[in-house]
């Protein structure tokens, strides 16, 4: 029998994770993007036997690689999206969390995939969606959306200056009858429009489209708001932190505007946290990411 395939995801500020979220042994965590568990194994050395950990993922394959790592009587996982965790919760019985973290976006694993589409260099179909089983794919966003919505997301989630060269493209592949299926056929369109992705600067444009694509077909920041403005304020006891990791500025920005605009928060990162440049050299993942944190105090007076 092969081996079980291995984790090669590496978690983004661990060492920062840790020392934003001030865990305690005994106290009860959401980490609601498990992942392949990677943060969620420093939280459960932290918070003890005592402790609760609940992990939530979208994608039932990280679910898969982070049972296989953490197994933890203590641990609970549970295919769900972050927002929706006050319904998970509930369904647990538990009243409230003592810490949240998020880490939005994707996984190396996701990404090492070629069955999921996520990369350039999917050989399989362009599919990203998170819960396969959840909404449309990539392709098919590609096949039935017009050529102007196709623009918007381009240009609002890749902040791709050619947004509109590149949905042109892709209307008159499609009125050629030349569907786009795969990330290679995807990489073809992009290489007749805005160079070879194989190189600079084609492989610049190549990132943001695949990215932005992801986004809308996950439909990842509406995600985000949700549980930053509906949902983080009633599951997190008086005195709780979260601590959220984006890699979008449309993300970050989410994250500092909630946090800054709802009187209960009290931010405890005046300035977005960094990877430190010896961290960037092992795992560039870890370039773009932008940590905030902030402790829900509701009812202090004055605030
Ligand atoms: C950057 S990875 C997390 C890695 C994890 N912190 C670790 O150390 O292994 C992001 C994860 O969030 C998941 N995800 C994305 N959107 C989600 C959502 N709305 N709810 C739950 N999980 C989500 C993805 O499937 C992916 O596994």
């Amino acid at each position: 029998m092969p081996d079980a395939p291995r984790a090669v995801h590496i978690p983004v500020m661990p060492r920062e994770v840790l020392q934003w979220l001030r865990l305690s042994a005994g106290q009860v965590v959401l980490d609601g993007t498990l992942g392949a568990g990677g943060h969620s194994s420093l939280i459960l050395k932290a918070i003890g036997d005592k402790g609760r950990l609940i992990g939530l993922d979208r994608d039932p394959m990280m679910l898969e690689f982070a049972s296989q790592k953490l197994t933890q009587t203590n641990a609970t996982f549970v295919r769900a999206s972050y927002s929706d965790s006050a319904e998970i919760l509930r369904q647990l019985g538990v009243s409230a969390v003592d810490r949240v973290l998020l880490d939005l976006g994707l996984s190396s694993d996701q990404l090492a995939d070629r069955q999921r589409g996520f990369g350039f260099d999917a050989g399989g179909p362009l599919d990203m969606r998170f819960f396969p089983k959840e909404g449309r794919s990539a392709s098919e966003i590609l096949e039935e959306w017009s050529e102007s919505e196709l623009e918007r997301i381009f240009l609002e989630y890749g902040e791709e200056p050619q947004a509109a060269r590149v949905a042109a493209a892709i209307g008159r592949r499609r009125r050629r009858g030349q569907a786009i299926r795969t990330g290679e056929d995807l990489l073809a369109c992009l290489g007749e429009t805005c160079g070879n992705p194989g190189t600079e600067p084609g492989r610049t444009v190549a990132t943001r489209i695949f990215q932005s694509l992801r986004i809308a077909v996950n439909d990842e920041l509406k995600h985000v708001e949700k549980m930053l403005t509906a949902v983080l304020p009633t599951i997190l006891n008086p005195g709780g932190i979260a601590v959220i990791i984006s890699f979008h500025s449309l993300e970050d920005r989410l994250v500092k505007n909630a946090f800054k605009g709802h009187h209960g928060w009290q931010v405890l990162t005046k300035t977005p946290i960094e990877a430190m440049p010896a961290e960037v050299r092992i795992n560039p993942r870890s370039r773009p990411a932008k940590l905030r944190a902030a402790q829900w105090l509701p009812s202090q007076p004055g605030r």
